[in-house]
């Protein structure tokens, strides 16, 4: 199993790999591990690229992180070009996957116009829709124009007030079973990608081995095919309380670029997350 973001032979110079829709599936054939991040920014795509993170999620966490928000309802398609743009700039090798934020998708006719506006301005490879099977449709639309889509599950940011709070879902027997079956028909839908937000990992586990594509977790313990994290959590940074499935790559003390490549190196090695990460 190759841990490495390079490949070549023995007589050539390693050239970078360039994640791609059909990596990543081969990443969950092979059992290597999918190290993904947020990145909202040229400096951070560039470093982010250099380390080898194979994914960088232009998330609507930016309402969070970059524009201090309290929830991600205010951000607007324009908001998401802007800052896919800048990272679509310096990530040549991670595959670049944009979040559509809330209401860009209520409608068919909406959705893959604000798909392809992410993808034409702001060189999106793949779309990011937070989904129960109510999106079915909307993902087969996009997915029939050639749209790469990653259905997120389970913990829908954009869904906190319908929630009642940024909760833990599917712990109960019926919500479980409910999400497996939403997994599977979002697959058949055609997502090329699940991630999983705030989901045991009992569960996860079990989604993971069901689907055939591959699953990133967040807060969705170890057995996901990859894991994503919010590159400010990470960091320390993010003000006020960090998610309990976070981690503080910094804490042992060297630099951003060194805590970059030590949440890659561990999510590769299977060293994150651990319990303390996940939930029961
Ligand atoms: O917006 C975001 O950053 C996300 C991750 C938390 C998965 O959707």
């Amino acid at each position: 199993m190759s841990t490495s973001p390079y490949q070549g032979t023995a007589n050539s110079a390693p050239i970078k790999r360039t994640v791609t829709v059909k990596t990543l599936r081969d990443m969950k054939s092979s059992g290597e591990k999918i190290a993904a991040l947020t990145a909202y920014d040229a400096s951070f795509a560039a470093l982010l690229d250099d380390v080898g993170v194979d994914i960088q999620l232009v998330g609507d966490s930016l309402g969070n992180v970059i524009q201090g928000l309290d929830s991600t309802l205010p951000v607007s398609v324009d908001d998401m070009i802007y800052h896919a743009r800048a990272v679509a700039t310096q990530c040549r090798h991670g595959l670049r996957m944009v979040d559509m934020p809330f209401m860009s998708y209520w409608s068919i006719d909406t959705a893959l116009q604000n798909a392809a506006r992410l993808m034409k301005e702001g060189g999106a490879q793949m779309v990011k829709l937070e989904c129960t099977q109510a999106q079915e449709a909307i993902i087969r639309a996009l997915v029939n124009e050639g749209i790469p889509v990653c259905a997120h599950l389970g913990l829908r940011p954009q869904s906190v007030h319908k929630l009642g709070g940024y909760r833990v879902q599917g712990r109960d027997a019926a919500a479980a079973e409910a999400m497996l079956i939403e997994a599977q028909r979002l697959q058949d839908a055609g997502a090329d990608v699940l991630l999983l937000e705030a989901v045991p990992a009992s569960l996860a586990a079990q989604i993971t081995q069901q689907v055939e594509v591959p699953v990133i977790g967040i807060g969705a313990g170890s057995d996901c095919d990859g894991q994503v994290l919010v590159l400010y959590d990470i960091l320390a940074i993010t003000p006020g309380k960090r998610p309990k499935f976070s981690k503080d790559f910094l804490a042992n003390g060297g630099d951003i670029r060194a805590a970059i490549q030590t949440y890659v190196n561990d999510v590769k090695a299977k060293r994150f997350p651990s319990s303390e990460h996940s939930f029961t």
